[in-house]
């Protein structure tokens, strides 16, 4: 075939996501006739509750089916206001600092695009969410990946030598994808006096702040005194209230970067769909039991996982504070991609190897505890079996 167009340069910095060759196999797999058992997917396996779905159909029924402002409507900029100050304390003008946006994804990519310039360096806390590094990329800003380990923990002295005259942003997300780790109050701290220190930026990614374990609690970066005009804030609705298909999320910053924000929104998408807005409004101005009982289930599943990995010849899991995935390592020598194409064959079981998550995830797996119980019993003694065959193996 003749090409006759040719792509810009940019699309060779924009690498496909190393998930979809995972997804592909499994596919393919499937269609061969197969059972997999899906352990790579990270949306929640739970409904979207009836009371956020019945707001949307109202809305509908109604007629608000039109554009909104491009920051979306002052009654669910209202109602993120409210829900910031009240888990957070973070007091913020739903008016000019509140954005919503379809998903934070877009948040964050919108966010990368107003506030980056070319060869500007992001301080990324490593192992990350792939996203993130290739919204940097978008931005043709340079992403440094400072490496956090297994427990997600900050390396202080790491993240100084990173810093360079051309440093301009730290950005992480707490409780992380893909190791779970919950960054501490000192650590938050540690990172603003950084960003203090250093004139940077924050950019925070919150979108699983809602799902922690064992009394953990998350401390956003913008909930110190002094740091709310460094910190972009992005938050979404698809984790906490189980709306991944919905697109809705949402970014809190100080009025400039919010205005734009806001342009890029304008240029993109216009503004997130009007009636999944009030649906928004519903989730978190409505009863907040179905999230309870959502985490309650996560943590049965976690206790469960992490036990049964622990057990496995060749494999070592810490507990995750937060977020639905586990981050084992393993011991044997194999490229992370390899590992996992070989438990899909083998096995029938799909995960997600840790090279995808930047740098530092290699050696690693990422299991996803948001499907139920049952297909997660059933996974791990597959598990164990491809484990056990493979450390004989290589013995
Ligand atoms: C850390 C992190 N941020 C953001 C997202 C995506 O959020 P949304 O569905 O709101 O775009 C994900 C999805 O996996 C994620 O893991």
């Amino acid at each position: 075939m003749v090409c006759w167009m040719r792509l810009a340069e940019r699309m060779g910095r924009l690498k496909p996501s190393g998930t979809m060759a995972m997804a592909e196999m499994a596919r393919s797999l499937a269609k061969s006739g197969r059972k997999v058992l899906h352990l790579e997917v990270g949306e929640p396996d739970f409904a979207t509750p009836d009371h956020i779905n019945e707001a949307a159909y109202k809305a509908i029924r109604e007629g608000f089916t039109h554009y909104t402002s491009s920051r979306g409507i002052t009654e669910l900029r209202e109602a993120i206001a409210e829900d910031l100050e009240r888990r957070q304390g973070i007091e913020v003008d739903p008016e000019s600092e509140v954005i919503v946006t379809p998903g934070t994804k877009h948040a964050i990519y919108c966010a990368c695009l107003a506030t980056l310039n070319p060869k500007d360096e992001v301080l990324v806390l490593s192992p990350t969410w792939p996203t993130h590094l290739t919204c940097i990329e978008a931005a043709e800003a340079v992403a440094v990946e400072v490496p956090c380990g297994e427990t997600y923990s900050l390396n202080e002295e790491r993240l100084k030598e990173s810093i360079t005259p051309r440093t301009r942003m730290i950005l992480y997300s707490s409780p992380n994808n893909p190791t779970g780790g919950v960054l501490s109050l000192g650590e938050v701290k540690v990172l603003t006096e950084l960003a203090e220190d250093h004139d940077l930026l924050i950019l925070s990614d919150e979108i699983y702040d809602c799902i922690t374990y064992d009394g953990v609690e998350v401390k956003s970066a913008a909930s110190f005194p002094g740091l709310r005009d460094r910190v972009i804030l992005v938050n979404g609705f698809s984790k906490r209230y189980a709306m991944t298909g919905w697109r809705l999320g949402y970014a809190v910053a100080n009025e400039e970067i919010v205005e734009a924000i806001s342009r890029v929104q304008q240029t993109t998408t216009t503004c997130p769909a009007s009636f999944i807005q009030k649906a928004g409004v519903a989730a978190l101005r409505g009863p907040q039991g179905c999230v309870e009982e959502m985490v309650k289930e996560y943590d049965r599943r976690r206790g469960f996982l992490v036990e049964k990995l622990n057990e496995m010849p060749g494999l070592r899991c810490q507990r995750p504070k937060g977020a639905f995935y586990v981050f084992p390592k393993y011991s044997v020598e194999m490229p992370s991609m390899e590992l996992c194409k070989r438990l899909l064959n083998e096995e029938g079981v799909c995960t997600t190897p840790g090279s995808v998550f930047g740098r530092y995830g290699e050696g690693y797996i990422r299991l996803s505890y948001a499907t139920s119980l049952e297909v997660i019993s059933e996974a791990v003694e597959k598990i164990r079996s491809f484990f056990t065959r493979l450390v004989e193996n290589s013995g």
